[in-house]
Order: structure tokens, then C-alpha cells, then sequence
């Protein structure tokens, strides 16, 4: 009984409460823990901004180092894992690996998780945060055929990935810092966002009390739709697109706006941004900067630009109040660094994942019920069974 109200992608619904990350919409504000965004992509680093999700607080430096060492303690992945991996075929997406890969981690990590203990979340998460970037790295190395790379702890978290992601066998790889710091920023900037699809995701399959891996594995599968993570790929490939078209922007724009046509402006909209992302404006002077210190010219940008001006000139866009979002300007900056764009959705996964499992880690913390929504039934009336010879 009771009345239920309707509320279609969930628009106007509070899931639950949390204390992890503040956003406004109208305002463009974007906090992790309290800590504005700009503050955080300016002067932290991913290592530090896992932990501040985690727990709440930036690490001293005696917490970071123990963090790190936390960490590489779980950083093996089973051998057996390398099986399912190569039953792929390389032209599989490695976003369908990556989830793969890691619902697979329950098999080799049965043990359930107590939720009731601190120390056996903590362990969880950080058993998570060490082997999913190897997972990572790993899809990329089968995507292109090379042999696999193991985690190196005397490398930093974000240099581990990717170095795993492209170290060439008997070969020193050379680590510009640019590209390290440029990737680090990157990861910040994706680490949470409060109860985006995948993170909702996450925390409905974890309130089933389902496992973390397995929950996360669903949020990896969330985040691969084009009108989410997804999105990164589809930006880099549309303004290739526009680009062997000849480059006239508006015509691509009016494309967009055409209600025959399903076409959107990949990277621009979102659900909660109305006056302008955040996350999207450091990206953006980011794009600039690295690829002028990388001293790379890529007409993308180039397009990328002309296409958030004619949109944002627009009378459709305007009333709309679309913005470019997050994926705007990072799948630029992903291909500066040497990313093939099949991993941008990747990328994209390795930096959300502490804000996957702080979710889930606050979810069953504060013991959230089952997540079950309601319906309005508008299918048939009663009606009688009839036999199969009478049909
Ligand atoms: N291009 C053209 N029209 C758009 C676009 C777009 N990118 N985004 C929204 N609209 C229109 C939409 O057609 C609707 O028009 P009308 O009022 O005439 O029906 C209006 O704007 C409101 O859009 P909506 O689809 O009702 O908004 P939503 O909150 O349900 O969807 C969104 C948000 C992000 C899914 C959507 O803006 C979109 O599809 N954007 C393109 C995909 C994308 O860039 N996704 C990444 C999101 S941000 C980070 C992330 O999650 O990864």
C-alpha cells in the first residue's frame, strides 16, 4: 500500500546520506572530505586523495607512507586470473575485461568481508585499490598483444599503473614527469562524485550485502554506457569524426539539436551541472598546458574548442544549460599521454575506484537498508490462463 511517487532516472530522489563528497550544481562547487576540487587537483596527489576518501582525513606523512606500504602488500595478482584474461579475444573492450576481472577477484579472495570490523574493510579496500590497476594495465597489454607487467612498489601508485600499462619488455621506459603528473591530476579529478549512476550502482548491489568486488564490478559495467564514463571514448571519436568531416562545427552542432536525429554533443550536459563543471574547466587549461609542454599539436583540440563556443553561442544549449562536462577536454589529454582511446573508459575506472569503495565502505557502515525501489503496474488486468491448444 502507501502512494508511490514517480521520479524516472531517479531526478529529484535522495539515495542515502553521506559525508564523502559535496557537490552543487547551480554553483559549479565540487568537494571531496570538505576540500574544494581546484585546491585538491592543484596541490594534492591521487595517493593522498584515495586515503582522504577512504578515511575521511588527509594522511600525515607517517599515515601516507604506511598507506603505500598497505598496499603494495596486496598488489600480486593471481596467476590464474592471466587465464581468464587471455580467453579474451584482444579485440574484446576492455572496459567488458576490466568488469570481468574483477568479479573474478571474489574467487580468489573468498573470504566475506565483516563489515563490523574497521580493519577488515580497510583491508578490503586497500586489497581493491592494489590489484585493480594491475587488472587495468592488464587489459591494455592484452588489447595490444604485449606481455604482461607486475606491480614494482618502489614506483608511486600512479607510476606503477603506468609503467604495468607500458613498459616494453628488456627496456627502460622513460617517465616524464609532465605525463606522471598530468595522469595523477586526471585521476584526482574522476575519484568521486557523489551518487553518480555507477556509484548508485555500486551501493544498490552492495546493499543486497553482495560482496565489494563484485559490487564494484558492477559499477565498472555502469560507467562503460556512453551517456556516462563512457562518454571520454565517444568525445575523442566524435571530434574525429568532425574533424576527417571538414570541421564545420555548427553543422555538428545543429546535428545535436535536431530531435530527429539521436546524435548528442558528446561531453556537454549533465545531470546535475547547470551552470558549469568544474571539473571540466581544470581540464581544459590543463589540456592546454600539457599539450603545449609535451610540444603536441592536435587538431582535436583545436575542434574541441570551436565546438564548446558555437555550443555554448547556441540558443539550445543556452535554455538547456548544457556545459561542457568532465569527458569534454580528458580524452584529449588521455591521447597526449598515449592512451588508446579503447582505455579512456579505463582511465576513467582506475580514478573513480576510491570513490567506489568509500561509498560502499559508508554504505554498510551505517547499516543502509536493502535498495528496492517501487513501480506503477500498467501492464495487463487479471486475466485467466489459457490452454495451448485454445490460443
Ligand atoms: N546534446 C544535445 N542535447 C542534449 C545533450 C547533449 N549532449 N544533453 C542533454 N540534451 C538535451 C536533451 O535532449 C533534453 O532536451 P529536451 O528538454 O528538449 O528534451 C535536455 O537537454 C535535458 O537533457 P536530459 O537528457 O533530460 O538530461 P539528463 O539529466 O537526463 O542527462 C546526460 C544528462 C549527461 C546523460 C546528458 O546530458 C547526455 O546524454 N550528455 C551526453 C553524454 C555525456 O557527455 N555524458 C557524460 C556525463 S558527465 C560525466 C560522466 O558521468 O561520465
Amino acid at each position: 500500500g502507501g502512494i508511490i511517487t514517480m521520479d524516472p532516472g531517479y531526478k529529484n530522489t535522495g539515495s542515502c546520506k553521506s559525508a564523502i563528497t559535496y557537490l552543487d550544481g547551480e554553483e559549479g562547487v565540487l568537494m571531496y572530505r570538505g576540500y574544494p576540487i581546484e585546491q585538491l587537483a592543484e596541490k594534492s596527489n591521487f595517493e593522498e586523495v584515495m586515503y582522504l576518501l577512504l578515511k575521511g582525513e588527509l594522511p600525515t606523512a607517517e599515515q601516507a607512507k604506511k598507506f603505500k606500504s598497505d598496499i603494495n602488500e596486496y598488489d600480486v595478482v593471481s596467476e590464474d586470473v592471466t587465464k581468464i584474461l587471455n580467453a579474451f579475444p584482444s579485440t574484446a573492450h576492455p572496459m567488458g575485461v576490466l568488469s570481468t576481472l574483477t568479479s573474478s577477484l571474489t574467487a580468489f579472495n573468498p573470504k566475506a568481508v565483516n563489515v563490523k570490523s574497521e580493519e577488515d574493510m580497510y583491508r578490503a579496500a586497500v586489497t581493491l585499490l592494489a590489484k585493480f590497476p594491475v587488472l587495468a594495465a592488464w587489459t591494455l597489454r592484452k588489447m595490444k598483444g604485449l606481455p604482461l607487467n607486475y606491480s614494482d612498489s618502489k614506483l608511486g601508485y600512479v607510476e606503477n599503473f603506468y609503467s604495468m600499462m607500458f613498459k616494453q619488455p628488456n627496456k627502460e621506459l622513460e617517465m616524464d614527469p609532465i605525463v606522471i603528473d598530468a595522469l595523477d591530476k586526471l585521476l584526482i579529478l574522476h575519484a568521486d562524485h557523489e551518487q553518480n549512476c555507477s556509484t548508485s550502482t555500486v551501493r544498490l548491489v552492495g546493499s543486497a550485502h553482495t560482496g565489494l568486488f563484485a559490487s564494484i564490478s558492477s559499477g565498472v559495467s555502469a560507467l562503460w554506457g556512453p551517456l556516462h564514463g563512457g562518454a571520454n571514448q565517444e568525445v575523442v571519436e566524435m571530434l574525429e569524426r568532425i574533424q576527417e568531416d571538414g570541421g564545420n562545427v555548427q553543422k555538428w552542432v545543429d546535428k545535436a539539436k535536431d530531435k530527429n536525429d539521436d546524435f548528442r554533443l558528446m561531453g556537454f550536459g549533465h545531470r546535475v551541472y547547470k551552470n558549469f563543471d568544474p571539473r571540466a574547466r581544470i581540464i581544459k587549461k590543463a589540456a592546454d598546458q600539457i599539450l603545449d609542454k609535451l610540444g603536441i599539436q592536435d587538431p582535436a583540440l583545436d575542434i574541441a574548442k570551436k565546438l564548446e563556443q558555437a555550443a555554448l553561442e547556441d540558443e539550445y544549449f543556452v535554455s538547456r544549460k548544457l556545459y561542457p562536462n568532465v569527458d569534454f577536454y580528458s580524452g584529449i589529454i588521455y591521447k597526449a599521454l598515449g592512451i588508446p582511446t579503447e582505455m579512456f573508459t579505463v582511465m576513467f575506472a582506475v580514478g573513480r575506484l576510491p570513490g567506489w569503495i568509500s561509498q560502499w565502505i559508508e554504505m554498510r557502515t551505517n547499516n543502509e537498508p536493502i535498495g528496492r525501489p517501487r513501480q506503477i503496474y500498467v501492464g495487463e488486468p487479471k486475466r485467466d490462463y489459457i490452454d495451448l491448444g485454445n490460443r
